[in-house]
């Protein structure tokens, strides 16, 4: 499964990318509005695309297919790692197709059901993003679309990739990669949990405690 970091702040970025945790980057119009401030948000998707060499997802904020078709255009210029965003929209999928069959990759966002995923991927998208923690909030199991989205991509070979998206936990990390979820992604937040467990920190204190003792017995016989 590969790891994506779900923002557009560039100090996690660097962390996440230093560390060699992750495979690419999401972000969508929520998250640049938090961090662009009088910045154009074209320039720091530039800098984060420089950042991280694994695809970089960008939206589009535009609604109708010739707009959305034009500003995918756009965003798909800033960098050869960009991946345009579309929403899945009755319009979103003949912006999806014509993107597409430009060579350039879509990630259709805001999926909440499987028939939305199998008809992103039907239009070309190279990603289909189901949100888990929104479905998990109204009640719903997220998982669900991981599930069945799965099985109709394998029962058609389709090569669209399943990007399990909207995740809030480790938990969520885990059943979407034991359901063949192909990416997952992640705030920050919970990239850092996946790499803790109490256990580890327990057992690490009580190998160099260990240790220390035999140097002061060391020291102490010679
Ligand atoms: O980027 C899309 C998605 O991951 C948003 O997550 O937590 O706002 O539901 P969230």
């Amino acid at each position: 499964m590969q790891f994506f970091l779900d923002t557009a702040n560039l100090s996690e970025i660097r962390w996440a990318a230093r560390g060699g945790l992750i495979d690419g980057i999401t972000t969508n119009p929520t998250l640049l509005a938090k961090v662009a401030g009088d910045l154009d948000p074209r320039d720091v998707l530039k800098e984060i695309c420089s950042v991280v060499e694994g695809p970089v997802s960008a939206e589009v904020v535009a609604l109708s297919t010739e707009e959305m078709y034009a500003e995918g255009k756009e965003l798909a210029k800033v960098a050869d790692n960009v991946v345009v965003k579309i929403p899945m929209i009755e319009d979103g999928l003949p912006a999806v197709r014509r993107l597409a069959a430009d060579g350039i990759r879509v990630n259709v966002t805001l999926c909440f059901g499987a028939i939305q995923c199998l008809l992103a991927a039907k239009a070309g998208a190279t990603y289909v993003s189901p949100f888990l923690g929104r479905l998990d909030d109204i009640g719903h199991d997220g998982m669900d679309v991981i599930r069945e989205t799965r099985v109709i991509f394998d029962n058609y070979g389709i090569e669209t990739q399943i990007l399990a998206a909207s995740i809030r936990h480790p938990r969520h990390v885990v059943d979407a990669a034991m359901l063949g979820a192909d990416v997952s992604t992640m705030p920050a937040e919970v990239l850092r949990k996946l790499l803790l467990h109490p256990l580890t920190d327990r057992g690490l204190d009580q190998f160099l405690n260990d240790w220390s003792k035999l140097q002061t017995r060391a020291k102490v016989g010679a």
